[in-house]
């Protein structure tokens, strides 16, 4: 399905009844990439999945984006469906929109899933980094990010081991626009710093990272667990950053299990 929201075309998907979940995907990817929790969630909670800005189905247009423009998409999606208080995933950058959602719209949170993610902001030869990428899409294609982006999105095992997951991911990176790309590179660049909003969060959070996640290690999901009040954390083993699309059972399980333990 698709709607028009804040100006773009956004593609979405919405499934199942219950306590609503929206999942925000990482990237450079799109909502295909929760497809397995779709399937093991949907039949028994609302499961909305959105392709942002610049990604899948949705418009790309090429614009600057922020973290804030991810949150307010989400928020006007969320109103859109007539979702008052939702749970909110977030992988990776996924993570970060969540946090900068829960900055703005703190009320319409009923709780968090961070996985794969980290509060800190870039460091400057992050920052350096971003752009290189970004001319790289720009001069070489989407291709050229997804040779770069493959063995750091898997664990080792899953790049030499499991060829279909790698086409799999590949896909979705090339058939990412490039001005989605970019704008995500300058968005994630210029993000805040949200490690000093961690110790405000009070709904309950679910913290998720694959054991062997390269971008996002388990010391930056460690320091969301102790500085976010009660927060739980999962670590995965056999998973790099993608841990939901790499052990998609024990991912789905880890959320099932922490939705089932919300109030109505
Ligand atoms: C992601 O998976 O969303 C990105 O790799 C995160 C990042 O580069 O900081």
């Amino acid at each position: 399905m698709k709607t028009r929201i804040n100006g773009v075309e956004i593609a979405y998907a919405d499934q199942g009844t219950g306590t609503p979940i929206l999942f925000v995907h990482g990237y450079p990817l799109n909502k295909t990439m929760w497809d397995d929790q779709v399937k093991g969630l949907s039949p028994r909670f609302r499961v909305v999945t959105m392709d942002l800005r610049g990604h899948g189905e949705s418009e790309a247009p090429l614009w600057f984006s922020t973290m804030e423009v991810f949150a307010d998409d989400v928020c006007a999606l969320l109103d859109h469906l007539k979702i008052g208080r939702t749970v909110l995933a977030g992988l990776s950058m996924g993570g970060y929109i969540a946090l900068a959602f829960y900055r703005k719209y703190k009320n319409r949170v009923k709780g968090l899933v961070l996985a794969d993610t980290r509060p800190q902001p870039d460091t400057p030869e992050g920052k350096q980094g971003r752009f290189t990428a970004a001319q790289t899409a720009h001069k070489n294609g989407a291709g050229a990010i997804a040779d770069v982006m493959v063995p750091k999105l898997l664990s080792a095992q899953s790049v030499t081991g499991r060829p279909d997951l790698v086409q799999a991911v590949r896909q979705m990176i090339t058939k990412t626009p490039v001005t989605g790309i970019a704008a995500d590179l300058m968005a994630m660049a210029e993000r805040t710093d949200s490690v000093a909003l961690l110790p405000e969060i009070t709904c309950p959070t679910l913290i998720i990272v694959g054991e062997q996640d390269k971008l996002t290690p388990p010391a930056d999901a460690q320091l969301m667990a102790q500085k976010i009040p009660n927060a739980q954390l999962e670590i995965i083993p056999g998973a790099g950053h993608l841990s939901n699309i790499e052990q998609p059972e024990a991912f789905t399980a880890a959320v099932r299990k922490f939705l089932e333990s919300l109030p109505e």
